[in-house]
Order: C-alpha cells, then structure tokens, then sequence
C-alpha cells in the first residue's frame, strides 16, 4: 500500500492533558540520545499550516462555520503531510505529531457533532488513507484538564479553550471511542499521575516503538 513507510507516531489528548510538554521534554531527551526524527505540531508545522492555524485559533472569528474549521484543519494537516510528513515517511524516517487526524475526529466529529465518519472522509483525503503507526493518547478527566489551564495564572486563552465544559466532556468521549475502535494502534498514558511520572513514560514508550522500528528496518 502506498505511505506504509517510516513510523508516524501522534499525540492525543483533550486541552490541558499535558501532552505537549510531555512529547517536548521526551523528544529532547530522545534527541540529546541521539536518536533522529521529526517532532512537528498540529495544526501549523509549516508556513503555510501556520497562516491556516492563526485563521482557526483567531479569537475573532466568532462566526466561523464548524464545517469550515473542519475544512481548515484538514487543509493545514494535507500541507504538513504534503510537504514534510510524506517525503519524511517515504524515506524510511521517523516522525512524531503533536496532533493529528484523531484531533479532528474527536473536536469536530465528537465535540462539534459534525460526526466522525463525515470528519474521517474528509480526512482520508487530507492524509490519503496514512494513518500513524502509534497513538499516545494522554488520557485525563476533562475537568481536571480545564481546571490545570486555568490554574496556570496569565496564560493567554484562545478561543477554543474558552468553550465550555460539555464540549470538552464530548471530545473526552469521543477519544475513548476512537481509542476503542482503533485499539490496535491507540497506547493510553495515565495523564493524571505527576508532571515527571507522565514525561517518563512518554519516554518510555517512544523509545520502544521507535528502537523497534529501527531494529526492523536495519
Ligand atoms: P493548541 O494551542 O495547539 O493546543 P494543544 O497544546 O492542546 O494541542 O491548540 C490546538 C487546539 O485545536 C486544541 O484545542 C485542539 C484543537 N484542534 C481541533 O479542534 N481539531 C484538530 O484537527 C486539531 C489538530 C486541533
């Protein structure tokens, strides 16, 4: 099949899961080992990804249509596919996304209702059927989550993270069904334990998937 190279390894998780700082402080390490990979974000990445992200996070754009925004994400995930993501992957490398399509399954499918098979169409398309290998999903109480972001005194919200409660409680549900319909793929991390205890096995993990990955294309 075609872009079944490489290893694509994503991070998921519902705002204020931690996963960012986790994958970051993991991959630096992973680096520091040496160990070569790409670590990019969704959405944004590139240029043009970027511009695509500052339009949906834009605190402006109140009258954004949800089917546009789901359009967008899914253009700015084909351009970061497109331009580094592919070209990485056919060529054997290792990439890992701070995001990825389960994002717009679970936000736009789940959270904004527009259902997760309508969001996966036009995802296939964006990604051409190139699911990652690995899903590390942070899994933490919605709540909780919410509460840690708005804990963290002068942090700049952005317009998603102002929704309510019952939104993200919908994109929680949403990642716990993907995580049950694509189990082969989906590796759950406890993101309720400490700041260092969610970071170790981060590490962890990665290391694993990828020496295996290595030990296999060697
Ligand atoms: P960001 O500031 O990058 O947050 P995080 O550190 O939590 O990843 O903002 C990304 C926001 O965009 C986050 O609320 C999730 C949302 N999102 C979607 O709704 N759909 C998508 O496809 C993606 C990639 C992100």
């Amino acid at each position: 099949m075609l872009h079944e190279k490489g290893l694509l390894i994503s991070a998921e998780g519902c705002d204020g899961s931690g996963k960012s700082s986790a994958l970051e402080r993991a991959c630096a390490r992973l680096k520091q080992e040496g160990y070569s990979f790409l670590l990019t974000r969704e959405p944004g990445g590139n240029k043009i990804s970027e511009k695509i992200r500052n339009i949906i996070l834009d605190i402006d754009n109140k009258d954004e249509d949800i089917k546009t925004e789901a359009l967008l994400y899914a253009a700015s995930r084909r351009q970061l596919m497109a331009q580094q993501l592919f070209p990485l992957l056919d060529d054997n490398q290792i990439v890992i996304t701070d995001r990825f399509v389960d994002s717009s399954l679970a936000y736009q499918g789940y959270g904004r209702d527009l259902g997760a098979d309508e969001i996966l169409k036009i995802n296939m398309f964006a990604i051409d059927g190139r699911f990652p290998n690995w899903t590390l999903f942070f899994d933490l109480d919605p709540e909780e989550g919410l509460r840690r972001i708005s804990s963290k005194r002068g942090e700049k919200m952005d317009r998603l993270d102002n929704e309510k409660l019952s939104f993200h409680q919908k994109v929680y549900d949403g990642y716990k069904e993907l995580e049950k319909k694509y189990s082969s793929r989906y590796i759950s991390i406890d993101a309720s334990k400490s700041m260092d205890e969610v970071y170790l096995q981060t590490y962890k993990i990665l290391k694993e998937k990828i020496d295996d990955f290595l030990a296999k294309v060697k």
